[in-house]
């Protein structure tokens, strides 16, 4: 079975749409999403609804972004830009829309695939941090019981590799292919799909092909030009439209 897993869909239906007509090419038959559909630019509706009524994927789960927006919680501690993105997305939901963002689990283990979802670490998902180096890697994987976990939430695509059991050797790096050996712990970053910021401004997700025990990074380009039209019309911060073009 080929998989798409899809992370940080951002609000960006031009990224959303041309991934997904990617992934027809490829042959992918189903998806998983590790969170963070809205948030940041414009079309928040339209994003939801082709994740939870068009793609179905077989498991969804919250981004921090999600859990801000189904909320009415002031925000504070926000930059300004992204709150001002959250309080102008709440006002483009409806009540379901947003009770839907509420009631996505934070993780999830599928079983069949030896494989756990979490939008930022496994060790403390509710706190939405981030894996900046093995050590923060090391931490996530003690509470990693299956072989396979997939995350987002930083929009770079990054691979953490465990060798040797729980005090074993981690391995680090950028990929853009890697085969699986299910004696190994693997914690894979997918990128993302809405707002990447690894300077390669093409929309970012991964195949896992399960029979085979390969996960490939996929790269697409998009419409940029009509995102960053769209942030402007909604008053969204011009920030927002530029680091779309430098992928940061
Ligand atoms: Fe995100």
């Amino acid at each position: 079975m080929l998989y798409g897993i899809i992370s940080d869909l951002h609000s960006n239906l031009e990224a959303v749409r041309a991934v997904i007509e990617e992934g027809k090419k490829l042959g992918i038959q189903k998806y998983i999403c590790l969170g963070d559909i809205v948030g940041y630019n414009a079309n928040p509706k339209e994003v939801i609804d082709i994740v939870r009524d068009e793609l179905q994927p077989i498991a969804v789960i919250k981004g921090n972004h999600d859990e801000y927006v189904s909320q009415e919680n002031e925000l504070i501690g926000f930059n300004p830009q992204a709150a001002q993105a959250v309080q102008w997305t709440r006002e483009q939901l409806t009540l379901d829309d947003r009770q839907w963002l509420y009631s996505l689990p934070m993780t999830k283990n599928l079983w069949q695939l030896k494989t756990t979802i979490v939008h930022a670490t496994l060790d403390s998902p509710e706190a939405w941090g981030y894996i900046f180096d093995k050590y923060y890697a090391e931490n996530s994987f003690s509470y990693q019981r299956l072989p396979y976990c997939f995350i987002g939430h930083s929009h770079v695509p990054f691979a953490y590799e465990q060798i040797g059991g729980a005090k074993g050797v981690i391995q680090a790096g950028r990929y853009e292919q890697i085969r699986l050996n299910p004696n190994h712990k693997y914690l894979i970053n997918v990128g993302s799909v809405g707002q990447p910021r690894d300077g390669d401004n093409r929309a970012a997700f991964c195949s896992f092909d399960t029979d085979e025990r390969v996960v490939t990074l996929h790269r697409v380009e998009y419409d940029i030009e009509t995102t960053q039209k769209k942030i402007y019309e909604a008053g969204l911060p011009e920030r927002l439209a530029l680091r779309l073009q430098v992928g940061r």
